[in-house]
């Protein structure tokens, strides 16, 4: 049936219930007409369905979480990652995914950072729009979340957020910009706090001017879970749907606000028509389960989700202790060996189908090894056990070399809280430092969802950042420990050395009860530690490898165009060490001059390539406008500064070896409006207004203009009568038109 059919035979009753959920995870079914019901369920990184039984969940694949997946860097592999997450939903009758997560990482407190995937929004943006792609390939859709601006747990319900339009469009929105215009989710989930005002479940500036109007957005917007404060206020901005259902608060302030006139029906029925739409797009896609029997398929999936572990994990640092040796004797230390954390708590915990343990998979790894293990600690008590550290120092002692399985246990980072600190357990840094003065080939394998300190970096001889890597992180460390897999993650955010250098220390989570603002700005990760020049533990971009790779060379297609055109850059490199390996080129931009703070320089593209020993590839990227653009907020458009920018390419921010120079002009210059505010400076600086000005001054009686001329700079066209210039009113408003009419164009 025709939906403006089934619209016009719904009762206002009944169209107020469809914006609501039926229960926690589906969509509501009027009785009069036949609506096929939608099953959501979480969502992001694996499928978590609930079973009905309070707590429990159907088991399912537990894929790496998105601060690993972050670290990929790799949109095939998220592809990939989000067609098997597609078949999962097939296979346990799931119509939408309640994901991915794009939020961006401004502080490495925020309790969810491990399920989300980068601190900037290029990366983070290009990896969503992949999974989108590859989960609704299987006729599943997504919901891209949680629009927006949700960056810390601390009163995630009701905080408002205050972000200045610049930051919001070059920071915040981006990667929900490009996943929506790259991918079309069927959904996207309207985050529980407010921004800079106004609920995001209530924000039509949000939800219809900027999603519908400007990105094009074709689906339905739902909103968090209880994140609906005043619901005909979120119909009215373009809030589709209120999950979860269960409650009438909604559906009768809906009723209520139709018939008492302060919300149209035509509103209603915009919403109405996009759940309905939802439903048809479900049954119309939905695809029976797959063929493969359940066992199959989570074998399958198992070994994918080990082959994308592999990827992304990082090696922080290596003094050649690794790849392990698969002979002589290991010492394997730390409660983590034997019980992997490798997932966050919250409503994206999967009910795994399998666990690799990462004590077991060294040993089959390596069988002629000879495999101690020592627990170092306990995962009850963070205090420094002596008596454990004492055996576990005595055990690495004997070996030939300790790996220490270390991180943030699970009480320290889940969905509901942000951390206060980023330390480890103390037990943990005691047991690393203890055991790398008994041995000098220590290596340290983290487990954990956001950035740690690590006072021990110097000690020990190898890091290597496993994250929260899902059920195959055992096999995937095992892996890379012993080389038969080389790593190749790269980090998708800066591990500062300390909490205070995080240029949101001050503002986090909040700066007064229930506000939080962003005073940090667009200066957030590298864009802050590169620009104000903080050393960092690890920068962002940051991973090595079993081999080397060596940037040869960087081409423009040309050294000037305007910025409607589109600049084609070629980046050459090799693999110059004895083994194949993965490597991602990464490009910045660096504006050399601007009239505003701007980072230091910006990611823009990156690709992820697999080179054989001794191979060259050349990899191009194109960059348009948005790569050389800033956020005029005055103006409310994207603004390109006439001059020269560098590109800059390597494998990390803190290694560009690459940089090509390319001067871009406007292809429109924006036009300049003189007013008595504008400050003197804009009308000296350019020969033709320089001269109207001249000219009213002299003819104002102020003549000693070459002694006044840089104080004068600074002050607006109002105040020049303190220079000694004498004119009415009338003259000051004759100047600024005939300056208005001078110059058009800046
Ligand atoms: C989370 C969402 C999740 C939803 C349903 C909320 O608390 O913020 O990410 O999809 O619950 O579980």
């Amino acid at each position: 049936m025709e939906i403006s059919e089934i619209l016009s035979k719904l009762t206002l009753e009944e169209k107020a219930r469809l914006c609501t959920g039926a229960d926690a995870w589906h969509t509501a079914c009027p009785q009069s007409i036949s609506v096929p019901q939608v099953t959501v369920s979480d969502g992001p990184h694996g499928l978590r369905r609930e079973t009905g039984v309070p707590g429990e969940s159907a088991s399912a694949t537990c894929f790496p979480s998105g601060s690993a997946l972050g670290a990929s860097w790799d949109p095939n592999l998220l592809e990939e990652l989000g067609e098997a997450l597609g078949e999962e939903c097939r296979a346990q009758g799931v119509d939408v995914l309640l994901g991915p997560a794009v939020n961006i990482k401004r502080s490495p407190l925020c309790g969810r950072n491990f399920e989300y995937y980068a601190e900037d929004p290029c990366l983070a943006g290009t990896l969503a729009a992949a999974y989108i792609r590859g989960v609704q390939k299987q006729g599943v859709g997504t919901s891209l979340k949680h629009f927006a601006a949700n960056n810390k747990e601390t009163g995630r319900l009701t905080t408002d957020t205050a972000v200045d339009a610049r930051t919001l469009r070059e920071l915040y929105l981006p990667a929900f910009e490009t996943a929506v215009k790259e991918a079309q989710p069927w959904t996207v989930m309207a985050a529980y706090n407010r921004l800079n005002g106004t609920y995001c479940a209530e924000n039509k500036r949000l939800l219809t001017d900027l999603l519908r109007g400007e990105w094009g957005f074709q689906g339905l917007v739902m909103s968090d879970w209880g994140a609906v404060s005043d619901r005909d206020r979120g119909i009215a901005a373009g809030l589709d749907l209120e999950m979860p259902g269960g409650c009438a608060i909604g559906p009768q302030k809906i009723i209520r606000a139709v018939q008492n006139g302060t919300l149209s029906e035509e509103a209603l029925d915009r919403c109405v028509t996009r759940v309905l739409e939802l439903a048809q797009k479900a049954a119309a896609h939905k695809k029976p389960a797959p063929a493969k029997t359940p066992e199959a398929l989570y074998a399958q999936h198992h070994a994918l989700a080990r082959k994308i572990a592999e990827h992304c994990m990082v090696l922080l640092k290596n003094d050649g202790t690794l790849p392990l040796r698969k002979t002589g004797s290991l010492a394997v230390i730390g409660e983590f060996a034997k019980t992997p954390r490798c997932q966050g708590g919250g409503s994206s915990h999967i009910h795994p189908t399998a666990l690799d343990v990462p004590l077991e998979e060294i040993r089959k790894a390596a069988p002629q090894l000879t495999v101690s293990y020592s627990e170092g600690y306990t995962l009850t008590d963070d205090r420094p056990d002596e008596v454990r550290i004492a055996a576990a120092v005595q055990t690495a002692a004997a070996a030939d070399a300790a790996v220490i399985f270390a991180g943030l246990p699970d009480a320290y980072e889940s969905e509901g809280f942000d951390r206060s600190h980023m330390r480890i357990p103390e037990s943990h840094n005691a047991l690393i430092q203890a055991v790398a003065h008994a041995q000098k080939n220590t290596v340290v394998v983290l487990s954990n969802g956001s950035p740690v300190e690590m006072p021990w970096t110097e000690q020990v001889s190898a890091i290597l950042e496993s994250y929260l890597c899902g059920q195959a992180t055992g096999s995937a460390q095992a892996a890379i420990l012993f080389g038969s897999a080389n790593p190749c993650g790269k980090l998708a955010e800066t591990f500062p050395r300390k909490l205070q250098d995080n240029p949101s220390y001050l503002n986090f989570p909040i700066t007064s009860p229930d506000f939080v603002a962003y005073r940090e700005s667009v200066f957030v990760g590298y864009r802050y530690y590169d620009t104000k020049q903080v050393p960092v533990c690890f920068p962002f971009g940051h991973g090595l490898s079993y081999t080397t790779f060596s940037y040869l060379s960087i081409e423009t297609d040309r050294a000037e165009l305007t910025d409607r055109e589109t600049l084609t850059v070629r980046v050459t490199l090799k693999n110059t060490g004895s083994r194949a390996g993965r490597e991602t080129v990464q490009l910045y931009v660096h504006d050399m001059e601007s009239s505003i703070p701007r980072p230091e320089k910006e990611l823009r593209a990156f690709r992820s390539v697999e080179l054989q020993p001794g191979e060259e590839a050349t990899v191009s990227f194109p960059l348009s406008k948005r790569a050389f653009a800033y956020y005029d907020a005055a103006a409310q458009d994207w603004t390109v500064e006439d001059g020269v920018f560098q590109i800059l390419a390597g494998g990390s921010s803190a290694e560009t070896p690459l940089c090509a120079s390319v001067t871009v002009h406007p292809a429109e210059p924006r036009p300049h409006i003189f007013t008595r505010h504008t400050l003197t400076a804009e009308a000296w600086d350019k020969p033709a207004t320089r001269a109207v000005l001249k000219e009213f001054l002299t003819k104002a009686g102020c003549d000693n203009l070459h002694v006044q001329a840089d104080w004068m700079r600074d002050m607006p066209l109002r105040n020049l009568f303190m220079f000694g210039a004498v004119y009415t009113q009338e003259e000051l408003d004759q100047l600024v038109e005939t300056l208005n009419r001078t110059t058009t164009f800046c």
